[in-house]
């Protein structure tokens, strides 16, 4: 176990603050990274918003000061695609722990998926989820379903969740079989303006697939799902946005083909735009060598040379965010035989250290050289951006409950921070999560990486690596 971190100084000058007021905040000594570059300064945020920047700025009377000596200070993280379980599945997750596992994870606006119990496919439960949202540590935006129930046949009513403001709508955890259902989703959707998420799946390629089918497949005797079965989808969507003049996002992408795909469809300027998870740039198909059920995920972890592809898209630009498909389970979902197991794991807490890890260290990883081939390492800045403010454009945040994410760090922008040591390593530990949930495959593992403080829209949720409520 690692020696417990002491949290950094928090210093208070002069009063109190009074309860449900937003408290003036300094940022001290931190190297501030956003979409227009780096420099070394300080960052003042008073009333919710960012009030001053720059190096050696005067602490306000009153002011709390958070420590940020050694810390990259960036705009708070965004998460396109979380699973917060609620409505229906509250021993999971619920909105209030969920929030908080993001706040932790340095993210100051998440998407909450819509296949909860009942779905959000109507304005009634959205404007439930929304409500709920409201009183969490980080924004809380929602997606709806594409079709009633996500079965895949009738379209929901998504003109009455764009006007609550639902931005992305998608069956996800499954994807829209049937291609005249998806055609016509995309053509009502271009006319609100929305965008469409897909989870690429043919399911006919997929019966009771437990995990990749290949080489470790065959090994353990588990049925698999082929790459193929998610590039026929990823193929047949893009050529429907082809079609409709629709906007697309590809969720989870996990092949070395869709990578291939995406890009093919930017090079042709369709309004095409496609996220890969922290866990698919981490891990192969190897880890369910045990059968270890923290490693079943749909899509499934699949080979070195799909891991390759991913980190490869990163760097390239091909793709565009990186998103957790934070998805708890109860025990009772995963302590079970690997067929019969929940798919999914958490993934807020843990995101930046291994994405960091991933795509900015590696030396030494096999994965890098799987191929023969030497990557490209990406800036932190590049990687900021897979997960700030590229996905806050995705999400069209500014229009909905997200509000105003991704950055600048500038004077009169909303004050949404994330405060992180690259440098520091630590040992996760699911039973200090925040989530309620514990299926994390990165258990008794040490990352690198570590969220310092989070400011969500001027308040202080994390401080050293602590959440504040
Ligand atoms: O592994 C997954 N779990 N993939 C999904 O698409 C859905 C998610 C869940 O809801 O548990």
């Amino acid at each position: 176990m690692p020696e417990p971190t002491e949290a950094p100084p928090v210093t208070h000058r002069g009063a109190a603050r009074v309860p449900g007021t937003v408290p003036t905040v300094v940022v001290r000594g931190g190297t501030v990274i956003d979409e227009s570059g780096q420099r070394r300064a300080d960052v003042v945020c008073s009333g919710g918003t960012v009030s001053a920047v720059g190096e050696g700025l005067e602490v306000p009377s009153g002011a709390t000061v958070l420590d940020a000596g050694g810390c990259l200070v960036v705009p708070g993280l965004v998460d396109l695609h979380v699973h917060l379980r609620e409505p229906g599945n509250e021993d999971a997750e619920c909105i209030d722990t969920g929030a908080r596992a993001a706040a932790l994870g340095g993210f100051t606006a998440v998407v909450a998926m819509p296949n909860t119990d009942p779905p959000l496919d109507n304005a009634a439960v959205a404007s439930e989820v929304l409500a709920l949202g409201a009183g969490a540590v980080c924004k809380i935006a929602v997606a709806g379903t594409i079709t009633v129930g996500r079965a895949g046949e009738h379209l929901a009513p998504m003109g009455e969740l764009a006007d609550l403001g639902v931005r992305l709508f998608t069956d996800d955890g499954a994807g829209v079989q049937d291609s005249g259902v998806m055609r016509r989703a995309l053509e009502y959707a271009r006319g609100l303006g929305v965008t469409l998420a897909e989870h690429c799946e043919d399911r006919a390629l997929a019966p009771g697939a437990a995990m990749h089918e290949g080489e470790w497949s065959s090994r353990l005797g588990v049925p698999g799902v082929p790459a193929e079965a998610e590039e026929l989808m990823v193929a047949r969507d893009i050529a429907l946005v082809r079609l409709t003049k629709g906007r697309l996002h590809l969720l989870h992408l996990s092949s070395a083909g869709s990578v291939v795909l995406l890009g093919a469809a930017k090079a042709e300027g369709l309004a095409v735009t496609g996220e890969v998870t922290p866990h698919h740039l981490a891990f192969t198909d190897a880890e369910l060598a045990d059968y270890d059920t923290a490693f079943k995920v749909y899509p499934p972890l699949r080979t070195a040379a799909d891991v390759a592809a991913l980190r490869k898209g990163c760097v390239a630009g091909t793709v565009d965010a990186i998103a957790t498909d934070h998805a708890p389970h109860r025990p009772e979902a995963k302590d079970v035989p690997l067929a019969d197991a929940a798919p999914g794991m958490l993934g807020l807490e843990t995101a930046l250290a291994v994405v960091l890890g991933a795509l900015c260290g590696g030396e030494g990883s096999p994965l890098y050289s799987a191929s023969g081939e030497q990557l490209s390492r990406l800036s932190t800045r590049d990687v900021v951006g897979l997960m700030s403010w590229r996905p806050a454009r995705i999400a069209q945040m500014a229009l909905c409950q997200g509000g105003d994410q991704g950055g600048p760090i500038t004077p009169g922008a909303p004050a949404n921070l994330c405060v992180f040591d690259p440098t520091e390593s630590w040992v996760v530990d699911p039973l200090r999560m925040a989530s309620r949930s514990r299926n994390t495959p990165w258990a008794g593992r040490k990352l690198t990486g570590r969220v310092r403080h989070t400011i969500c829209a001027g308040e202080p949720v994390v401080v050293g690596a602590e959440a504040q409520r």
